[in-house]
């Protein structure tokens, strides 16, 4: 079986229902529910013999301890983490309790559990830390994409302190023979991601009227892929990976933010066109910058599709088609989401202008 953290976010959900429908191997998920894990993620799940959640921090050694000792599990997968870069510049510290002391706590339970089993479950074993391309800091608009021989550069609280965790499953690895992986994805985008990333952000704007926020210029570039494409990378490294490498996982789809905002405002045209007949980019507006902002991110994947023989399946125009779908036909999980602790974060990172 598997143990998952942070199974009930964006990408950890999705991993998880994936799972449970190819798989009928058990599963664990251990997740905080902070304010970005919503169990209503796996509602269709929740009932499912070979799925089992449990609340709780991966700082606890002592829960995640007794999770290991109970379950046995063959791999650890996770995915729990603080994850919004904007956030991590309004509160740092939030980061580096759960990304990096968190992980350390996850890292030294998972230690002393596989220190534990007899061979062959040690040596087959997996430690699989999902990361992110952030950890390499930021690209020129002509150099080469980030290959994993890459130097470490991070920019924002967010990405020192995936650094951090990253370093020490290396060390982990080196230093015990804990049999961890690392892999470096670039940005997500699909169903139930939390409407403070850009893609949801600006969906639920357009269609409540409200400003589509773009930072500075808008020609920042990002390398977008599917949630699903992400998790079937996760499934290869799990099962093909080597321990003690890293694997870069991208979309092979470079877009400017402003070709993405652009981009869903053409879909939300047709979808769901504007009562008065004008386009969604009317709606656009360009807001001040973020701070560090790291201008483009890009991915080298011929590692991840040579040895593991993996590579995105779904093109950039249609996955983002299907997700504006989803968030239209899914108004209730974005009510349900965008209370209270939503509704404070806006206020605080989009004020509304003086005399407005
Ligand atoms: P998310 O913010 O949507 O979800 C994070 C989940 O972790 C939530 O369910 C939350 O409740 C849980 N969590 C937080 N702190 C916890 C703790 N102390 N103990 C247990 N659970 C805790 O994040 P996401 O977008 O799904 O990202 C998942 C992972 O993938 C993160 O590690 C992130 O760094 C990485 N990643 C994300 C992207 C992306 O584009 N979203 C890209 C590359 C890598
Ligand atoms: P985001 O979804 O926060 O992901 P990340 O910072 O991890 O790449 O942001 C994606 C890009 O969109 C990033 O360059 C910042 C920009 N952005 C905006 O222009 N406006 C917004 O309101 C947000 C949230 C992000």
């Amino acid at each position: 079986m598997l143990l998952v953290t942070g199974g009930c976010g964006f990408i950890g959900s999705a991993f998880v229902l994936e799972w449970l429908r190819h798989s009928d191997e058990p599963l664990v998920n251990l997740d905080l529910l902070t304010y970005a894990g919503h169990l209503g993620n796996l509602a269709g799940v929740a009932e499912h013999p070979a799925y089992r959640f449990v609340r709780g921090d991966i700082a606890d050694a002592d829960l995640v301890g007794r999770l290991l000792a109970e379950h046995r599990p063959r791999a650890v997968v996770h995915f729990a983490a603080e994850s919004h870069v904007d956030r991590s510049i309004a509160g740092p510290l939030a980061f580096v309790q759960t990304n990096v002391l968190g992980t350390a706590r996850l890292l030294q339970a998972t230690l002393a559990y596989w220190e534990s089993l007899q061979q062959p479950e040690a040596r087959s074993f997996r430690f699989l830390n999902v990361s992110t391309d952030e950890v390499y800091g930021s690209l020129e608009p002509d150099e080469a994409p980030f290959a994993e021989t890459r130097q470490y550069e991070p920019n924002s609280p967010y990405s020192a302190s995936k650094a951090a965790a990253d370093h020490m499953v290396r060390a982990w690895f080196h230093t015990y023979g804990l049999p961890g992986l690392t892999t470096h994805c670039s940005n997500n985008y699909g169903p139930r991601q939390f409407p403070e990333k850009l893609i949801p952000l600006v969906i639920h704007n357009a269609i409540k009227g409200l400003p589509l926020p773009v930072y500075g210029d808008g020609q920042q570039v990002r390398d977008w892929l599917h949630v699903n494409d992400h998790c079937s990378a996760i499934r290869a490294v799990l099962e093909r990976g080597a321990p003690g490498e890293t694997y870069n996982i991208g979309g092979r789809s470079e877009r400017t933010n402003l070709t993405v905002v652009n981009t869903i405002c053409s879909a939300l045209d047709t979808l769901r066109p504007r009562a008065d007949g004008r386009g969604y980019a009317g709606q656009i507006t360009h807001v001040e910058d973020r701070r560090g902002h790291d201008r483009r991110y890009a991915i080298d994947d011929r590692k991840i599709a040579a040895q593991l023989d993996w590579g995105p399946a779904t093109h950039f125009d249609t996955g983002i088609r299907d997700t504006v779908k989803w968030y239209l036909g899914n108004a209730a999980w974005v009510e349900s989401v965008t209370s209270g602790s939503y509704r404070q974060w806006i206020e605080q990172q989009y004020p509304t202008p003086r005399g407005a």
